[in-house]
């Protein structure tokens, strides 16, 4: 039977341009297209997730302004539940800049948190019956870490399985890490987090054991172009990414992530959720945007029977 997926994390609202190039410091490029629409890393995870088939609560925090209705047009146009939001009286809805190389597709953002960085202990408790009711928690560093710290802390309790995905890379506790069952740093966040350059099978399953040492059960680097490398106990294994050209890969992460917690929650195996996950990310970065970009189940199947 398919399990609840709780997707715990930001909102944001992307401001995107395409440029020729990215500019250096004290450069203004002209670009050659602007887009704005839902973003946040967070959401793009929950939508993916959600367009993948799953059945998720989306939970995060928006101000009371214009760019809430952004989030808030997006899910009902998904047909997301929208009970679980927090809000903020005081603090404007979070946003990001960002900005396209279109011959790289290489990207810059800045993220301005807002609201997501203020989700009180209070607000996470007044969910924790939907956390309890949850097959998986999937949840990243784009809140408040202590809101992150707490989620993470009542899903462990009630036997939840908590998927970590550690962007935007920040410094995390030994406590955070003893209760994860998948992390899903990139290779930089890797090496950031484990001080272990990523560069071969060999360095990837170095980083895994350090992981395994704090206590984590099961460790997914993606490598970006050249696929996931997988470590639980008994064994590791890279997967090979699916060949596209890439636009755009900015929230790619994010629609591997959604995948896999999908994936997960359909009863699939790490390794079967890994290949469905990857299929997502290929997807997305041969399209414009993060939220806009996650495709949808029948989209996801026919892509894996074609390639
Ligand atoms: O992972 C991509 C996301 O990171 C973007 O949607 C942007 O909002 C940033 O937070
Ligand atoms: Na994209």
């Amino acid at each position: 039977m398919k399990k609840k997926v709780m997707v715990f994390g930001s909102f944001v609202v992307d401001l995107m341009a395409r440029t020729p190039h990215l500019p250096v410091a004290g450069e203004t490029v002209i670009g050659s297209l602007f887009k704005m629409g839902p973003g946040g890393k967070g959401f793009n995870q929950g939508v993916a997730a959600h367009k993948a088939g799953a059945d998720v609560t989306m939970v995060t925090k928006l101000g009371k302004d214009l760019f809430a209705e952004v989030a808030l047009d997006a899910m009902k146009t998904l047909e997301m539940d929208t009970s679980s939001l927090f809000y903020s009286e005081e603090i404007e809805t979070g946003s990001a800049l960002i900005m396209v190389d279109e011959e790289t597709s290489e990207n810059k953002i800045v993220v301005v948190l807002g609201a997501c960085s203020a989700i009180g202990d209070k607000e996470v408790e007044s969910i924790s019956e939907i956390i309890e009711e949850s097959g998986y928690l999937l949840t990243q560093l784009e809140t408040n870490i202590s809101a992150v710290e707490k989620v993470i802390d009542i899903a462990k309790k009630n036997g939840v399985k908590v998927i970590l995905n550690t962007a935007p890379v920040q410094p995390i506790s030994d406590v955070i890490l003893k209760k994860v069952d998948i992390i899903t740093p990139n290779e930089v966040e890797a090496e950031i987090l484990t001080g272990i350059c990523i560069d071969s099978q060999e360095s990837a399953s170095k980083a895994a054991d350090w992981f395994f040492d704090k206590g984590v059960k099961n460790v997914l680097i993606t490598l970006g172009s050249r696929g996931v490398f997988i470590a639980s106990e008994s064994k590791q294994e890279i997967i090979p990414a699916y060949k596209v050209k890439a636009i755009d890969t900015t929230g790619a992460g994010d629609a591997f992530n959604g995948g896999l917690v999908a994936a997960l929650a359909d009863g699939k195996d790490l390794w079967e959720a890994a290949r469905f996950a990857n299929a997502l990310a290929a997807i997305a970065v041969q399209r414009l945007g993060t939220t806009p970009a996650m495709p949808t189940r029948k989209e996801i199947e026919e892509f894996i029977s074609n390639n």
